[in-house]
């Protein structure tokens, strides 16, 4: 039994295995209509969602199987005091597979150790969303062609981000990356990361300046200020538009540039980009749902 609580936790070579599958998923609909007939999958999400959660729901519809689940920790015996490990038994006997979204982090992983099915990671805290990153990957092989040998700039919550983290985890492994970050000093990205692509020699920026950047980029990667992550809400209110990507800064941007952006998006993308053939968030967000039925079918070990 396998579980998925990091994006590393798949080879390369697995990644390239699931993005095939997706694509054909992508191509060939109907032929994945009824591969999970007869399959449950479980939503547990102790914190909000609108994509993950529907987009997992949708994938595993849309492979002819059944979902069941809740949407807010208060509506489960969460509220009640039931650990994790002790609620994942008990969906243990009622799903086939579960995605755990939680607002502490590790707490999927600790859920996986008690679990007698494979569980999916659907965001732990300001940690990982791998997920997430899977959907950016498939977008980005997609609509680019290739993983490899791009700049790719991640612009403004880089502290807090967790689908940030996940991103450069796994793009970190690809050859001929450049990394950009692109954030006010308070929401600078974590050591860990930075120290992780001095080690394996991977050339990064930190600036503040992001239409300086932009003529640079092959990916500009746009996030959300974490308001649910802040400790002091004067600080949220003072950071929250400190970048806002707007028709007028898109004139900096190469013709061939893709726009991402994991969403919700608040104030950080202005509505006037939406129609820019480089802005791709939506069709992302539609990636998401071929890549979380790949994945399914991945770790329930069903061929088509
Ligand atoms: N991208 C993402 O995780 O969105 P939701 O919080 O709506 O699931």
């Amino acid at each position: 039994m396998r579980h998925l609580m990091n994006p590393l936790d798949f080879s390369v070579e697995e990644l390239d295995r699931l993005f095939d599958l997706a694509n054909d998923i992508e191509n060939n609909m109907p032929k994945y209509a009824h591969a999970c007939a007869g399959k449950k999958l479980a939503t547990c999400f102790y914190e909000p969602s609108t994509r993950t959660r529907l987009s997992f729901e949708a994938a595993m519809l849309n492979l002819g199987g059944s979902v069941l689940g809740f949407s807010d920790a208060n509506s489960s015996s969460a509220a009640k005091g039931e650990s994790v490990s002790d609620t994942i038994r008990i969906i243990s006997c009622y799903a086939d597979i579960c995605a755990m979204r939680h607002p502490k982090e590790g707490a999927p992983m600790v859920a996986a150790e008690k679990s007698g099915i494979p569980v999916i990671n659907a965001g732990d805290g300001g940690h990982q969303h791998p997920t997430q990153t899977l959907t950016d990957l498939l977008t980005i092989r997609t609509l680019r062609g290739h993983l490899d040998h791009l700049t790719i700039g991640l612009c403004g919550d880089l502290k807090f981000g967790r689908t940030v983290h996940s991103l450069i985890n796994a793009l970190s492994r690809y050859e001929g990356m450049r990394f950009i970050f692109i954030s006010p000093d308070e929401l600078r990205i974590p050591d860990y990361i930075t120290e992780m692509l001095k080690e394996k020699d991977i050339p990064y920026e930190e600036v503040i300046s992001l239409e300086e950047k932009m003529p640079e980029l092959d990916i500009l990667y746009m996030t959300r200020v974490q308001k649910e992550r802040f400790f002091n809400e004067e600080d949220y209110i003072r950071l929250k538009d400190f970048y806002i990507l707007d028709k007028k800064k898109m004139r900096w941007a190469p013709a061939d540039m893709l726009v991402l952006h994991p969403l919700p998006r608040v104030n950080e993308i202005s509505v006037d980009v939406d129609d820019d053939p480089r802005a791709v968030y939506f069709k992302q967000a539609q990636y998401g749902v071929y890549v979380r039925m790949a994945l399914i079918l991945t770790l329930l070990n069903i061929q088509v």
